[in-house]
């Protein structure tokens, strides 16, 4: 890569959205995908469970619209909801073109009448769950990193940090990257820029995600203007191996969806005290319920327990989990797995419409990244997969649809006034403060008291890495840092405008779920003149973006 390039399309982000957008664009289209790691270090690699889609007979595209509706607690865009559905088939039939294999439910490779192995998952009201055992992301990117490699007009570049947008008369024209290789500043150019950078859920002390999940695209899109909504949906997943050796390790949902129970330490099972649908209810009740006993009893863990199926099933379906328990001393065909909540999953984020275009012209947002308004108050489970490659091809089509202008010259990154940190204890030390205040104070249970307390004491942690940021050379702890406190403070700022309980937000203050849903969306001091897209709802302006500028 040269120091200042120019493409066709800047893709940032390397998982099932960036990938996949890649890969429908036209080929004569000269793309980038940038990761800022190495290529699969997104969450794609690591999902369990599978890909939500409408594919048995006796599903319908109407049942898998009411249960996403369903479990958004009123606040999903039916629209997007229905858009994303009614495409689930055809997205698994281009997956499968591409090369990802799949489970059936016979293992004849040559009938031709073979169905898909379906799994059911919480807020699921049929088995609709295609997957490769349980490591369905990893088959994912596998596939699809192969393909982009492989590509004339694609160009992958690991460890390329972008750091932020660049925008000119109102549109998005490029982006400024920090390679770590040779920790130097580029300055890329290009026709149009995808953000497709993930979640945000490394913002808590416990979480499902891989660790550059620091919510990065929003805090970017954020101040280069973008409208940012719902942020205070925050999904914990309620179990994750609770285990010393075990960072962020995911036991699927899929697992209760064969029958696994939730059991206190003596044994009782729990979940039915508080839904119905006990194990299978969706995340924000499950997660709720175990957060409620473990505060209750003074525990450390609750446990899962999938010991009424034999090992054979276990291993050939849970493969992942199975070896990595066992690795661990716990043999699940036998043992109980210990589990906590962990967070899981972004449901807010830049707002986009149908096509994936932000409020900037020239800027598109994909993936977790994304605010679509699909997920509303709480996603379900396995419909993010879907959503990223939903909003992929739309954006991809949308790209090539339209004419956005060749990218001009930008102005190069200019690094002249700051030198190198003699302060990085300020970072670490902001890491951790940040992350177990959001987990303490912004979690599965809020009041407006912590809030309020997480608002002030997170405005000054950012305004010391403002600070920092403004005297010291980029590295990429610092640029993680930055953006971490930034969707910190957006989350906290949603969650503070909530006045009602709804979904995965719960606040003690306000435990009754107001009849109207509305969406929480902040405005930008800065953006542009062009017309708002997407969603409609609460509209919270005047917050001090860009305090760390
Ligand atoms: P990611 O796959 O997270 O990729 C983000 C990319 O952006 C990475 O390449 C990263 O390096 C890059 N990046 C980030 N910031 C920058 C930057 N500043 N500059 C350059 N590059 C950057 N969903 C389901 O539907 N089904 C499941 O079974 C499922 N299981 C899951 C299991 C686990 C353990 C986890 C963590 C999530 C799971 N999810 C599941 C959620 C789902 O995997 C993610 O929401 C989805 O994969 C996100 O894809 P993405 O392309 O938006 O982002
Ligand atoms: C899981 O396998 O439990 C995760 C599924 C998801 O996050 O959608």
């Amino acid at each position: 890569m040269m120091p200042h390039d120019s493409f066709d399309v800047l893709i940032i982000g390397s998982g099932a959205a960036g990938l996949s957008l890649a890969l429908q664009l036209p080929k004569g289209y000269r793309c980038a995908v940038l990761s800022k790691a190495h290529i699969s270090a997104g969450s794609t690699f690591w999902a369990q469970g599978g890909m939500a889609a409408v594919l048995h007979d006796r599903d319908s595209i109407t049942a898998h619209v009411d249960d996403t509706l369903n479990a958004g607690a009123g606040l999903c865009h039916r629209p997007a909801v229905e858009f994303c559905v009614s495409q689930s088939r055809s997205v698994v039939d281009w997956l499968i073109t591409q090369g990802v294999e799949f489970d059936y439910r016979s293992d004849q490779p040559d009938d031709e009448f073979r169905e898909f192995h379906l799994t059911m998952e919480g807020g699921h009201s049929h088995r609709r769950i295609i997957h490769a055992a349980d490591r369905t992301g990893r088959a994912i990117s596998d596939v699809l990193t192969h393909n982009a490699a492989a590509a004339d007009n694609i160009s992958l570049l690991p460890d390329c940090y972008a750091v932020d947008l660049i925008r000119s008369d109102d549109r998005c024209v490029g982006a400024y990257v920090l390679d770590s290789q040779t920790n130097t500043v580029r300055t890329l150019a290009a026709r149009a820029v995808v953000l497709a950078t993930g979640g945000a859920s490394k913002a808590y002390l416990y979480t499902s995600n891989p660790d550059g999940a620091s919510g990065d695209g929003i805090a970017i899109a954020w101040r280069a203007g973008c409208r940012i909504a719902n942020m205070e949906f925050n999904q914990f997943h309620p179990t994750c191996l609770y285990h010393p050796e075990a960072k962020s390790f995911l036991i699927t949902e899929a697992l209760r969806g064969e029958g696994a129970k939730l059991l206190l330490p003596d044994g009782e099972p729990f979940m039915t005290r508080f839904d119905a649908r006990g194990e299978l209810a969706p995340r924000d009740i499950v997660a709720r319920a175990i957060d409620h006993e473990m505060k209750r009893l003074g525990l450390d863990c609750v446990y899962l327990d999938i010991s009424h199926r034999d090992a054979d099933f276990l291993r050939s379906h849970f493969p992942t989990i199975f070896d990595r328990c066992l690795s661990l001393g716990i043999d699940i065909s036998k043992d109980r797995i210990p589990v906590v909540p962990a967070a899981h999953y972004t449901c807010g984020g830049v707002v986009v419409d149908q096509h994936s275009a932000s409020d900037l012209p020239g800027l598109y947002v994909v993936g977790e990244t994304a605010c679509t308004g699909l997920h509303g108050a709480n996603r379900m489970a396995s419909n993010s997969l879907l959503e990223c490659f939903v909003y992929a091809a739309s954006a991809a089509r949308h790209i090539a649809a339209s004419d956005h202008p060749p990218p001009t010259d930008l102005t190069p990154w200019d690094d002249s006034r700051v030198r190198v940190s003699d302060e990085g204890v300020i970072i670490p030390y902001h890491w951790q403060a940040l992350r177990r205040l959001m987990w303490d104070y912004v979690g599965i249970v809020r009041s407006d008291r912590r809030l309020e307390f997480a608002a002030n004491a997170i405005d000054l942690m950012r305004e010391e890495i403002a600070t920092y940021y403004g005297q010291f050379r980029i590295t990429r702890p610092l640029l993680e840092l930055r953006n971490l406190a930034e969707v910190a403070a957006l989350t906290v700022r949603c969650a503070l405008a909530r006045k009602e309980s709804r979904g995965l937000h719960f606040n003690r203050d306000y435990p009754e779920t107001e009849e109207f849903a509305v969406n929480s969306i902040l405005i930008p001091y800065n953006p542009p003149t062009c017309n708002q897209v997407g969603l409609e709802g609460q509209q919270l302006p005047d917050y001090p973006a860009n305090l760390s500028d």
